[in-house]
């Protein structure tokens, strides 16, 4: 997998890619990320990248042409690869978003800051655009990082346990059930003790009535495009009856 990342701020993604998965993902070959400074992509000589707005108001808007010259530098006539606009006015970042954008072998994510990028980058550039929740922040730059390691985690591979990618939350549009590691009774509280009876089909049920149930509780509106067997439904209409 392949990131190509604009941005006026490279050095916001240093942390985030040098530490455990996403950087033992880059140390294995199974992920590239190349930063772009956009400003290294503005034609006059203060390297200007953003500008008043048309019509007057505030905050300032990032300009075309210099987002223009990097993706056609970056992608030199290369064709099919998604140009992502990160935008809180794009569609919603969701699981469904991260798989669809993980088929592709390689992605262009270009970092809006919040006051806008010219609606002509939207129009005549972008294939995509993309808010990771409902609230503004400073830059598409944070956005970017949600999107590149909700990617790469689905990249074979990059995971150790690759069935660690079909119990996610989310995997299944099922929120995951509770955890539980040693000791088996921690300040009186103990762990359940299905998960300690050495049944493993028992054990499995168990876990997919949480995920059912924590679902219910906390997300319900996940329910609507979860996949549920009718056994699930079942169930699910147990709980509705208290
Ligand atoms: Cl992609 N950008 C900004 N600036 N704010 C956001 C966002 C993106 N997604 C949610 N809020």
């Amino acid at each position: 997998m392949h990131f190509d990342v604009l941005t006026l701020f490279p050095a916001m993604f240093q942390g985030p890619l040098e530490e455990s998965i996403l950087k033992r993902a880059q140390e294995s070959g199974r992920l590239s990320v190349a930063l772009h400074n956009i400003r290294d992509y503005a034609a006059d000589k203060h390297r200007v990248t953003d500008d008043a707005p048309y019509g007057g108001g505030g905050g300032m808007v990032m300009k075309p042409e210099p987002i223009f010259a990097a993706v056609e530098a970056i992608l030199a006539g290369e064709t099919g690869v998604p140009v992502v606009l990160l935008t809180p006015q794009g569609r919603l970042f969701t699981q469904d978003v991260a798989v669809e954008l993980a088929r592709h072998p390689r992605v262009v994510l270009i970092c809006g800051r919040y006051e806008g990028v010219d609606e002509r980058v939207r129009q005549n550039l972008a294939t995509d655009e993309v808010s990771i929740g409902d609230y503004v922040l400073t830059g598409g730059e944070l956005a970017a990082m949600v999107t590149i390691d909700a990617v790469t985690r689905l990249v074979p591979g990059v995971l150790g346990d690759p069935g660690a990618i079909h119990g996610d939350s989310h995997a299944r549009g099922l929120l995951e059930g509770p955890h539980y590691t040693r000791p088996a009774v921690f300040r009186g509280w103990e762990v359940p003790e299905i998960l300690r009876s050495g049944d493993h089909a028992a054990v499995a049920r168990w876990r997919h009535e949480q995920a059912l149930r924590r679902t219910f509780e906390r997300r319900p509106d996940l329910l609507a495009r979860a996949d549920l067997t009718p056994r699930d439904q079942e169930f699910l209409a147990r709980l509705a009856d208290g």
